[in-house]
């Protein structure tokens, strides 16, 4: 049975699930290390003392909220544990209190139907332009 924590992955559990998703390193560590502290919310998934799943919401705690990190272990995919993740994150953010709030998300190529389940819409829409990025190294 899997369990679900609100807590980080251990760092190194976290990059191994990035690394197998062939995601960029991130370096230093130390790095790593205070991107994931300084997140807003973590759920790991656990198969006994196994990390075998995870995702991270980062945002400013009120209104604006990004979903970060969906990752699988890829022995473990295809068996629910990414759309429990997902959904323990919406559920998070909306029953956090009251007032309007947004959750967005960049999707990995191919995956905006794994998010549309849970209601995440698509962008470029009729009042919407799409999402943008700017990378740096
Ligand atoms: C995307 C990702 C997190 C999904 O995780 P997952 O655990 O496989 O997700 P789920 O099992 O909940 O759903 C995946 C599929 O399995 C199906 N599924 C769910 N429960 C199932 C079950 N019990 N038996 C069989 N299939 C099932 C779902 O219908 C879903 O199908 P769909 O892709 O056609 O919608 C995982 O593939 C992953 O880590 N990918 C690499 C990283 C990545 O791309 N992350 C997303 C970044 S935006």
């Amino acid at each position: 049975m899997i369990e679900y924590r609100y807590a980080p992955p251990a760092l190194e559990d976290w990059l191994d699930l990035r690394a197998e998703a062939s995601w960029s390193a991130i370096v230093p560590r130390s790095r790593a290390q205070a991107a994931m502290d300084g997140s807003w919310a973590w759920i790991s998934a656990y198969d006994g003392d196994d990390c075998v799943g995870m995702a991270r919401v980062v945002g400013d705690g009120a209104y604006m909220f990004y979903l970060q990190d969906v990752l699988v272990r890829g022995d473990r995919r295809g068996k629910g544990i990414g759309g429990e993740l997902v959904r323990l994150a919406v559920a998070l953010v909306s029953d956090r209190g009251s007032g309007s709030w947004q959750l967005g998300l960049m999707a990995a190529g191919g995956k905006e139907p794994f998010y549309e389940r849970f209601g995440f819409k698509r962008r470029p829409d009729d009042n919407h332009g799409a999402g943008m990025i700017l990378r740096g190294s």
